[in-house]
């Protein structure tokens, strides 16, 4: 492999100087611009395997070198030079595709760091860099496409990914994934639920404690943040995360650093945050419960995840892939089947628990019967059509009739069963989300 070539931008010499002398240590050879006209200029005539630019330069910003450069040079990474506690250009930077950032003054550490991640990515020749690793997403819809290569672009990128998508449609697995094929797949995954931990031990869960620092703490604990360093902290359900802890997640982000609880000093943690919830964060934060200003931090790429109805066509695959997981469990030698009636069952279903209630189905069909093939029977869906169907006088006669017919047997069911949701859909046979939302739906309190 060829010496690898970096493009430092900076209309200070001694910045410049300081970036040359660290890179040539690392075998790397810089190259220096001055502003951004002369970049600009070198990117045309010349090879390069990575950019790392100034923001303030007399004739321009940073933020238009990397616009130009996702024009004009798209495969090249380039990174972006902050001023200290100007972190919102490097959000600013990060959304228009810049894979990362350090501060001024530069800290050779992180500036090693940021550069070998570059450029370990660049080089196919590196062993390091394994064929794309194996997705665990199926499907081959449109829409999981796009999801698969939006993914892959983010590997390279170190910034900060909000996951959006209702209840069950795989945003932990795109999580999981972002992080196993991403530059940090070395390092730790690990996963926190924001809405499981209590709120008078979140702070030493996350940045861990030092003895004696609380009543019970006997010894120094490490925090998930700690356990993450190096890898990938996933903030599952952050929605659920309490004021007082937005406040110091919002610091740990922004100093990517964290204090302990009773310690004196702050450590330095290299951690990327993935954060997922199903609720509106936007709406949160216009209701006054979420911060304004950690929303804008967590969501500097945000990636949504599409419901399943959107994706039927994917039904089939993911009832095998799920099958194949369930006869794990189960033991099962061969994974049973679907018949062709009851894939049609379940691509007339809207399945409002998206993947999981698929999962969940078919679970309790391979629990329910001794056969290794399934039948539509076994399913205990409701084969109503999808919403999408019920176009025309005809059909919206018949969905009133049908939904009529539905609230009448919900609330039979819920009489019977003095209005306990869980044996009311037990009985009605659907799952307790089912039942959820199907009173949601026909109105039904
Ligand atoms: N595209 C997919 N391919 C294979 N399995 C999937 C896919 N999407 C989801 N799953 C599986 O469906 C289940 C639910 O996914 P996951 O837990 O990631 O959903 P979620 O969006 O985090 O849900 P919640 O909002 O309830 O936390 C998991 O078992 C996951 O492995
Ligand atoms: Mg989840």
């Amino acid at each position: 492999m060829s010496t690898p070539r970096v493009l430092v931008v900076d209309d200070e010499v001694d910045i410049r100087k300081l970036i040359e002398i660290t890179l040539a240590r690392m075998g790397v050879e810089t190259d220096a611009a001055e502003n951004v006209e002369c970049a600009r200029e070198r990117l045309a005539d010349e090879q390069f395997d990575l950019c790392l630019t100034d923001m303030r330069m007399p004739d321009g910003t940073g933020t238009d070198l990397v616009r130009h450069i996702q024009t004009h040079h798209p495969t090249l990474p380039v990174a972006v030079i902050t001023a200290y506690g100007n972190t919102d250009d490097a959000v600013e930077c990060m959304k228009l595709g810049a894979f990362d950032f350090v501060s001024k003054p530069v800290d050779i550490h992180m500036l090693r760091k940021l550069v070998e991640s570059a450029l370990s990515l660049e080089s196919p020749a590196s062993p390091r860099t394994p064929q794309p690793a194996q997705t665990a997403l199926v499907g081959e819809t449109a829409g999981i496409r796009q999801l698969r290569k939006t993914i892959e672009k983010l590997g390279r990128s170190q910034a900060p990914v909000y996951i959006t998508g209702e209840s069950g449609t795989g945003k932990e697995l795109v999580a999981r994934e972002i992080h196993s094929q991403g530059t940090r797949r070395h390092g730790p995954f690990v996963p926190v639920n924001c809405g499981a931990i209590p709120s008078e031990l979140m702070e030493s869960e996350l940045f861990g404690h030092l003895r004696g620092s609380f009543t019970g703490a006997t010894q120094d604990k490490e925090g998930l943040f700690q356990a993450a360093d190096g890898g990938t902290l996933f903030l599952d359900e952050v929605a659920d995360l309490p004021l007082h802890m937005q406040v110091k997640l919002l610091r740990a982000i922004q100093e990517r650093s964290i204090r302990p609880v009773g310690a004196k000093a702050e450590t330095p943690v290299d951690v990327r945050i993935v954060s997922a919830t199903h609720h509106d964060l936007a709406e949160r934060v216009r209701e006054g419960v979420f911060r304004q200003d950690l929303f804008y931090r967590l969501n500097v790429i945000q990636v949504t995840v599409p419901p399943l109805r959107e994706r039927m066509a994917d039904i089939p695959r993911l009832a095998n892939s799920l099958l194949a997981g369930i006869a794990e469990r189960y033991g099962l030698s061969q994974p049973p089947t679907l018949t062709p009636d009851a894939v049609e069952r379940l691509q007339g279903h809207s399945f409002p628990g998206n993947v999981r209630e698929l999962d969940n189905v078919l679970e309790r069909a391979v629990a329910l019967t001794d056969n290794d093939r399934i039948t539509a029977d076994d399913l205990q869906v409701d084969p109503a059509p999808p919403a999408s169907m019920n176009a025309g006088d005809d059909a919206d006669g018949l969905r009133n009739e049908l939904e009529d017919l539905e609230r009448q047997r919900i609330l039979e069911a819920l009489q019977a069963t003095r209005f306990n949701k869980t044996k009311a859909a037990e009985r009605l046979g659907m799952s307790f989300r089912q039942l959820r939302y199907r009173t949601k739906k026909l109105g039904i309190d």
